[in-house]
Parts: structure tokens; sequence; C-alpha cells
């Protein structure tokens, strides 16, 4: 082959390959990692919460505290919604993404697998304090205080309020049975996207935020507690695992209502700043469909919900780890 052809070759293959999804990135659980894993994840959140916010939304400070923003500034618009599980699957790419360009972590965004927990949260590895997210709340406002996220202060919340306050936690392991297997089976198990999505919000999503409790179980501001990632990763598998069943099918089978009912349980009342939501841009309908964009506010770029669908899709690229 002359020299030319085989560089045209070589230049060729090389783009291909950065658009490509070719090495899938690996998540796993929270348990299977070593500790020098868990230290670098931990570490890398500490990274994003102490570098400045750079996108201008309303009182963050922090990257970590732009990422929190993202899910209070569109609360309503993604629960009990048919974008509620494509949007947190965005959300959580974009925080695994910055974890990685922006604080140098070379490993991939890790899930908590709750069912092993449910109903003795109390005494899970995950809140070890030196290789985990620091123990349960104590004093009069719950805050944490061992733990390497101790001292961080959260701008945002509690709810759509914006003050400085502590991590808190409340454990409570009647609401973290939520998260049994039996849960998570029952939903594995439903036949219709509105039923497995109804079925994940509900149980086992409920078990884990009621279950760490107080700023986790606040449906707007929850992402100030760093556990949230890795909740709803394991939320993100749960619907992976049951796409995974019927691919044919279940990579592009999506629908719900665009329009959150304005009484939420376990959700503030909406403010009147923040709209009613009257679907997302892409899909100004009622119903959700494929090209609802999910607004990232600049954390990451936005996606539609077609873009999310398939985690091994050359946006995603990624993949579930077996515990
Ligand atoms: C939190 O702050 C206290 C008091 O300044 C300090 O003793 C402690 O080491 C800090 N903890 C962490 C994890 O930074
Ligand atoms: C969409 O829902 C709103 C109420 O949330 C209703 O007023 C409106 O008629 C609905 N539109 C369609 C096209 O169904
Ligand atoms: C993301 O989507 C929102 C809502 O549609 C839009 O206002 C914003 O401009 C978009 N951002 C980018 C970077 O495209």
């Amino acid at each position: 082959m002359p020299k030319l052809a085989i560089l045209i070759l070589v230049c060729l293959l090389a783009s291909l390959s950065s658009a490509a999804c070719v090495t899938k990135r690996k998540r796993q659980a929270w348990h299977k990692f070593d500790n020098t894993q868990k230290l670098a994840y931990i570490n890398a959140e500490l990274c994003l919460m102490q570098k400045p916010a750079t996108l201008g939304l309303p009182s963050a400070k922090t990257r970590f505290d732009e990422f929190q923003a993202i899910h209070q500034l569109q609360a309503y618009a993604t629960h009990f919604v048919g974008a509620f599980l494509p949007f947190h699957r965005a959300i959580l790419h974009a925080h695994e993404s910055a974890l990685r360009s922006e604080c140098n972590y070379a490993g991939f965004q890790p899930y908590w697998q709750e069912q092993l927990d449910a109903g003795k949260f109390k005494s899970s590895a995950i809140f070890d304090p030196v290789y985990g997210f620091g123990g349960d709340g104590s004093g009069p406002n719950n805050c944490i205080t061992t733990g390497p996220f101790a001292n961080y202060t959260n701008h945002l919340g509690p709810s759509y309020e914006n003050t400085d306050h502590c991590i808190d936690r409340k454990i409570n392991d009647v609401m973290s049975a939520g998260s049994a297997q039996k849960e998570v089976n029952s939903c594995l198990a439903k036949t219709t996207w509105v039923a497995a999505w109804n079925c994940i919000e509900a149980q086992p999503h409920g078990g884990g935020h009621g279950g760490v409790g107080a700023q986790m179980m606040n449906g707007v501001s929850s992402p100030g507690d760093p556990l949230f990632y890795l909740h709803h990763t394991w939320l993100d598998k749960i619907w992976w695992d049951w796409q995974a069943k019927d691919k044919k099918k279940r990579l592009s089978e999506i629908s719900g209502t665009n329009i959150a009912p304005d009484n939420i349980p376990g959700f503030p009342p909406r403010p009147p700043n923040i709209p009613k939501p009257t679907g997302a841009a892409g899909d100004p309908g009622n119903t959700t469909t494929l090209n609802h964009v999910l607004n990232m506010y600049g954390n990451g770029p936005n996606r539609t919900i077609a873009d999310v669908m398939d985690i091994g899709n050359d946006i995603l690229c990624y993949e579930y780890i077996e515990p």
C-alpha cells in the first residue's frame, strides 16, 4: 500500500475510535472496590467540592454544588414523569465525566448494591469513616461528624432554600427495607416501561432516599449528599437490567407524563419562581418521547432521552459489572 493510503487509513481508524464506543467504562459495586479504589473515588468527589463553580447557577459555589443545582432547578420536571430515569442517567454520566476530566479520577462511577444492606443501613460499610462516606447524622441538626465529607458546607438546599448547612443524615432502617432484593425483583418482573419505572421510582428509589434520610430524603436537594450518586447509579443498573431482558423493545421504550403533579409526597411545595413543568425542549407535549431534552445546565452536554436509552452506545459507553 502507498504510504499516503496507509496514513489516511490510520487517521480514519483513529477518528472512528475516538467517536465509537470501544472500551466501555466499567461500573462496579462499591463493596467490590478495594481501599485504594474507594479513596480514589472519595478524593475525586472532594476535588469537585473544592473546585470553584464556573457556570453561574444560583448559589452554587463549587463544582459539586453545580451538579446539585441541576437537580434542584428541575426537581418538578424530573420526578414522577417519564424522564425520571433517563434524566438521572444523564446526570450520573456528566458527574462521572467531571470526576475523570476535572479531578483526574481514573476509575468509574460505582454503585451501592443496596439490597445487601436493606433493613440494616446502620451497619453498612458504605458509612465507614475512612473508606466510606462517614456515618449517620447526630446532634440537633443531624449533621454528619465523621468521614471525609463531615466538613463540607452545602450551599444549596435544603429544598429550594439556599443556605449554608452541613450534610445531614438520619438513617431509618424501616425505610431502607424498601431497597430489599424482593422489591428489585418485583420491578424487574414488570412487563411495560411504565410499570417498571413506577415500581423503581417508588421502591427501591424510596428505600435509599428514606433509608439514608435528612438531605437524601429531600426530593429537591438530595444530591447535596455524595451518596446520592451511588444510590442513583444502583437504580440506573436496575433500569438497565430490566432493559437488557428485552433489548429489541426496551432500548426505545419510553412514555409517561411530562407534567408532574404539584404535591408530590416527600417533595417541598414548588415555589412560584420555579415554573410549572410543561414538557421539555424537543418534547413540548404531555407525554414523554425520545426527543425530550435533558438539560444539564452546562455541567455536560444536554442529552435527549434517545441519547441515553442504551448504556453501551457511543455517547454513554459503559457497562455494569455484577457485584
Ligand atoms: C473537620 O474539621 C474539624 C475541626 O476543624 C477537624 O478537626 C477535622 O479533622 C475535619 N475533618 C475532616 C475530614 O476534614
Ligand atoms: C396537557 O395537560 C394539561 C394539564 O396538565 C391539560 O390542561 C392539557 O389539555 C393537556 N394537553 C393535551 C394535548 O392533552
Ligand atoms: C440545554 O437545554 C436547555 C433547555 O432546552 C437550553 O435552554 C440550553 O440552552 C441547552 N444548553 C445547551 C448547551 O445546548
